[in-house]
């Protein structure tokens, strides 16, 4: 099963992305985590992506279409993938269309998460998240669920660096929706309401053993 999760900031692409990987032992290839990663190794990538992050811009094409490249050609992706903040652009998008083809591969489902602007905001100035394992919570939790690591602050999560990940957003990584839109392999779902009647309408536009469910489009 190869799919995309699609989504404005906040969105829950993360939290979503959690569930799927638990229920289908598929990795979860989330390049934001990559990124951050660099960043707490003090890699040359993360000396140059730390002050892009933070000031909630991209990073350039060549350098996510090669991580993601990378990443793609590793043996644990080989039984299907969930990738999450990528692609963020066309450019990105028409590399990982020739990426695909050749892994000899294709993208089953594009699944977009669209949540209203407000609630974003909301989300994303109280999201906490483990260091260590980089898992989301809610506002109110204190130390992660599944390694017991006391829980922080993204550093983009800030007034200052959440208006330009959302202008960004709009401007770059919408037109990447209408990229995928004539191909027939977008569900719609519609992100309001608990993480748990959200996680019912991903499996049902993916359907309970992988085969696809036709599109529930939102009115
Ligand atoms: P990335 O890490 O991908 O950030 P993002 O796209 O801004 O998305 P988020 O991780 O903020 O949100 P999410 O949709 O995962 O939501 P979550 O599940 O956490 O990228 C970070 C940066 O890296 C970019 O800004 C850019 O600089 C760079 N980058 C990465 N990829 C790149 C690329 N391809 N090209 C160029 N640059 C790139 O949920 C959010 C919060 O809401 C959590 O607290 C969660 O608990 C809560 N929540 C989730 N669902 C619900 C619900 N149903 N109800 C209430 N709360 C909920
Ligand atoms: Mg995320």
């Amino acid at each position: 099963m190869n799919l995309l999760l699609y989504g404005a900031p906040g969105s829950g692409k993360g939290t979503q992305a959690n569930m799927l990987r638990s229920r289908f032992g598929i990795p979860h290839i989330a390049t934001g985590d990559m990124l951050r990663a660099e960043i707490q190794a003090g890699t040359p990538l993360g000396r140059q992506a730390q002050p892009i992050l933070a000031k909630g811009q991209y990073v350039p094409d060549d350098i996510m279409i090669g991580m993601i490249r990378n990443r793609l050609h590793k043996p644990d992706a080989g039984g299907g993938f969930i990738i999450d903040g990528f692609p963020r652009t066309v450019p990105q998008a028409e590399a990982l269309d020739v990426l695909m083809g050749e892994l000899g591969r294709s993208l089953d489902r594009v699944l977009y998460l669209k949540v209203e602007m407000a609630e974003l905001l909301e989300r994303l100035s109280g999201r906490l998240v483990c260091p260590a394992c980089q898992r989301t919570y809610p506002p109110g939790t204190t130390a992660c669920a599944a390694d017991g690591t006391a829980l922080v602050q993204r550093e983009d999560d800030n007034v200052e660096a959440v208006k330009p990940r959302i202008e960004i957003y709009l401007s770059k990584t919408v037109p990447v929706l209408e990229h995928y839109r004539g191909t027939g392999i977008v569900s719609e779902i519609d992100g309001r309401g608990t993480i748990d009647e959200i996680t019912g309408r991903v499996l049902n536009a993916i359907g309970e053993n992988g085969r696809f469910n036709s599109m529930s489009f939102l009115p």
